[in-house]
């Protein structure tokens, strides 16, 4: 099967290869899928699971790219849940080959149904910046209704995902992001933006919870915006900020078949939009991942076109 793989950490995006390997196997509670679209969370090449197995060895050359919309063709011993000819989508283990491939194995559990009317590219796009955000928001946000929530890079992959679940839960949103954003974050559904660039983050009212999405200093500066009581959830690495009698959560998102079944349903009721920049194919994915162009939104590789 035709793969991109990356054999060394040190290069980057630039060196991935497209390559022939042979088709994975289904090994127990596993499915092989026929991925029909992919795509690749930014971090991922920096993550020692690209590199290592759980046991610290080297596993390269490796398959990135962990979100998938595709077709069962296979199932492994003992799978139940899924069947031969069903499409699914989801998010693989990051510590397995990925999906930026012609077939991937995976694990049953990390899947969920993909329902007729939803095409493979959007599917694709919703899985990690739906699990992040939902993650995020719910599980390590505690977000409520009537709440409101600060979401940096608002008009970004994530965090438009963030703005528009955060929303429909009934919470006040206000998105951050370069002015350039302003109307997309809005078009989102934020109630209100700040330019990190022009305007002064410290001029916002409290805000219960923080989704960030950015890191460093304005991780940090926003931690002082977060009422007691408060948490900062970030997606981008460990931090020093602390909100005052809170708590701060970093954390990298994680399957969850439920949560895609909640996002997918809002898309189908056309209650939540997908971001996406560019398509492109798995034939010119290197290229595509290494070009200057600057693609705003989620890069989806139409696997089998
Ligand atoms: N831990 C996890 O599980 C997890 C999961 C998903 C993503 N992530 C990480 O989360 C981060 C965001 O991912 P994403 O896919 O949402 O990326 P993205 O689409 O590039 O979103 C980031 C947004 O923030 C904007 N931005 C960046 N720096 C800024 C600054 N200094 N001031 C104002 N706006 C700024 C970007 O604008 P420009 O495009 O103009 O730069 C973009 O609109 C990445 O680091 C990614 O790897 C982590």
């Amino acid at each position: 099967m035709k793969a991109i793989v990356v054999t060394d950490q040190s290069t980057g995006k630039a060196g991935m290869k497209l390559t022939e390997l042979p088709r994975p196997q289904a090994a127990i509670n596993d499915v092989v899928v026929q991925v029909y679209a992919s795509g690749i969370t930014g971090d991922e090449l920096s993550w020692p699971s690209t590199w290592v197995d759980r046991a610290g060895h080297d596993r390269t050359p490796s398959i990135p790219g962990h979100e998938l919309a595709g077709v069962v063709t296979d199932l492994g011993y003992g799978t139940t849940g899924l069947s031969v000819g069903q499409r699914v989508f989801g998010l693989t283990d990051w510590y397995r080959n990925g999906t930026l491939a012609e077939y991937v194995a995976v694990e049953a559990r990390n899947l969920a149904p993909l329902p007729d009317d939803v095409d493979f590219t959007a599917g694709a796009a919703l899985v990690m910046p739906g699990l992040t955000a939902w993650q995020g928001l719910f599980d390590h946000g505690h977000l409520q209704e009537g709440q409101t929530v600060l979401v940096h890079g608002a008009a970004g992959i994530v965090g438009s995902m963030a703005v528009q679940l955060a929303r429909e839960a009934g919470a006040r949103v206000i998105g951050t992001g370069r002015a350039a954003h302003r109307q997309t974050a809005l078009g989102f559904g934020a109630h209100e933006f700040v330019d990190l660039d022009n305007d002064n983050l410290e001029n916002i009212e409290k805000v219960d919870l923080v989704f960030d999405v950015l890191g460093g200093d304005i991780a940090k500066r926003s931690a002082s915006l977060i009422r007691s009581g408060g948490r900062l959830v970030t997606v981008t690495g460990p931090t020093d900020a602390r909100p005052a009698n809170g708590s701060t959560i970093d954390f990298v998102v994680e399957a969850n078949p439920a949560q895609l079944n909640e996002v997918v349903q809002r898309l189908q009721e056309g209650r939540l939009r997908t971001n996406i920049g560019a398509t492109s194919t798995l034939d010119d994915a290197v290229a595509t991942f290494n070009s200057t162009n600057r693609v705003t939104g989620k890069t989806i590789i139409l696997v089998r076109p």
